[in-house]
């Protein structure tokens, strides 16, 4: 049984009624008119529901399941799920991405889960959703250059995202997680990409971001559920709550999302939580201002700072390796990889 603690979030005149499932806490969309995130419900300060967020294109109208309209209608109904082999397998990938610390646990090196990222179990679809991935490999990423196949972008996340270690090739966890990838992308077109494949774009910003902005922003909408800190929230049994956004416990120097452009793509399309209003711009400042902090050490880090930074971490806005207060970032980094 999961245990549920409830929280009580007051946000600019709207109050988010909620509370923190722990377990396997499945977010269903289904009933839940305002969010993703049936567990939380943003209310107007006069108690009515406030308004569902604003679907940018027709195929995120649709949020999590398939209605059989347009031309992505999302990933089928978990109820879809077959009761053999087949699904079972099916089942245990989504358990492993609502909770790769429980059941990967050997391969986790921070607090985060997979769906912290790519949210509902990997089924949100402004959220880089397992539907949209699937039919779209093997591919080339420049990350490695090589081309790469499903199960060899899954061990990316677990390197980097999730600051741990890679499932080997052929592992129950990989069959699991692809199985289950397979199972949500079911009635899309092998290699034909879906408009909701990755993060929604962003435009540039019309300023260069601002940590002074981004903190502004950052202390008025973000600190409250992730900390003045960072350091997310735990829930009152140790349970899950909030993620760390940064420090030993987030992603390390080498996800995704630690490059300031895929952030603000993710926070404008997905932060704060239940009402992501922000302008492009905001998102940029305060996805300038999270990473820049220390996170664990990238990977691929080869003994030197500025050699890393130099190899890797061209990008527009890198923060690897500039300086902040003073102090070098990526010098402090703690250990990547520092799985149980
Ligand atoms: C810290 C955030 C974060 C976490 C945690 C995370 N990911 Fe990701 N993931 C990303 C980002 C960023 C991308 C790149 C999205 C893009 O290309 O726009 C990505 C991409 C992917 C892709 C490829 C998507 C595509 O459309 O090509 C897969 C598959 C994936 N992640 C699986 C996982 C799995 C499985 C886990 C857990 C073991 C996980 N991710 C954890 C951030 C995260
Ligand atoms: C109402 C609570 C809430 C607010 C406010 C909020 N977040 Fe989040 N955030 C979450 C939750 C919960 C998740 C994980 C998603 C999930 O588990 O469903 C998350 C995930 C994230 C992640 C990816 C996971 C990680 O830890 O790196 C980032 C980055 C992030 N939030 C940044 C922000 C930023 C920046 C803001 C402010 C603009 C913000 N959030 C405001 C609740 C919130």
């Amino acid at each position: 049984m999961n245990k549920s603690h409830p929280l009580l979030i007051v946000i600019g005149g709207c109050v988010l009624l909620g509370s923190v499932a722990t377990g396997l806490g499945y977010w269903l969309t289904g009933g839940g008119p305002q969010s993703f995130r049936s567990d939380i419900v943003v209310h107007n300060s006069d108690g009515s529901p406030d308004s569902p967020p604003q679907a940018s294109s027709p195929e995120s109208a649709s949020a999590t399941d398939n209605t059989g309209a347009g031309p992505d209608a999302g990933p089928p109904p978990r109820s879809a799920i077959p009761d053999n082999e087949f699904g079972a397998l099916v089942r245990k990938g989504e358990q492993i991405f609502a909770d790769p610390g429980q059941y990967a646990g050997q391969y986790v090196g921070n607090d985060l889960r997979c769906q912290s990222c790519h949210f509902d179990a990997g089924r949100y679809d402004k959220t880089a959703p397992m539907r949209a991935a699937w039919p779209m490999y093997p591919a080339y990423r420049s990350k490695n250059q090589h081309v790469n196949d499903f199960a060899e972008r899954l061990q990316g996340c677990f390197t980097y995202s999730m600051n741990g270690k890679a499932p080997p090739r052929g592992s129950d966890i990989l069959q699991a997680l692809e199985a289950y990838s397979f199972w949500l992308a079911k009635g899309t077109t092998v290699g034909e990409s879906l408009p909701s494949k990755g993060f929604p774009d962003i435009g540039k910003p019309q300023q260069a971001p601002s940590y002074e902005r981004g903190q502004a922003v950052f202390q008025a909408n973000c600190a409250l559920c992730h900390g003045a800190d960072g350091q997310g929230q735990q829930a009152a049994d140790g349970g899950y709550g909030f993620p760390p956004l940064w420090g030993k416990h987030s992603y390390n120097w080498g996800a995704g999302m630690h490059k300031v452009e895929t952030a603000a793509r993710f926070i404008k399309a997905a932060m704060p939580l239940g009402n992501p209003a922000l302008t492009e711009q905001q998102a940029w400042d305060v996805a300038f201002f999270v990473n820049s902090h220390e996170r664990p050490q990238d990977p691929r880090f080869d003994g030197s700072v500025q050699g890393t930074a130099k190899q890797f971490h061209h990008h527009d806005y890198a923060r690897y390796g500039q300086s902040v207060d003073g102090q070098v970032l990526g010098s402090q980094a703690p250990p990547s990889a520092t799985v149980p």
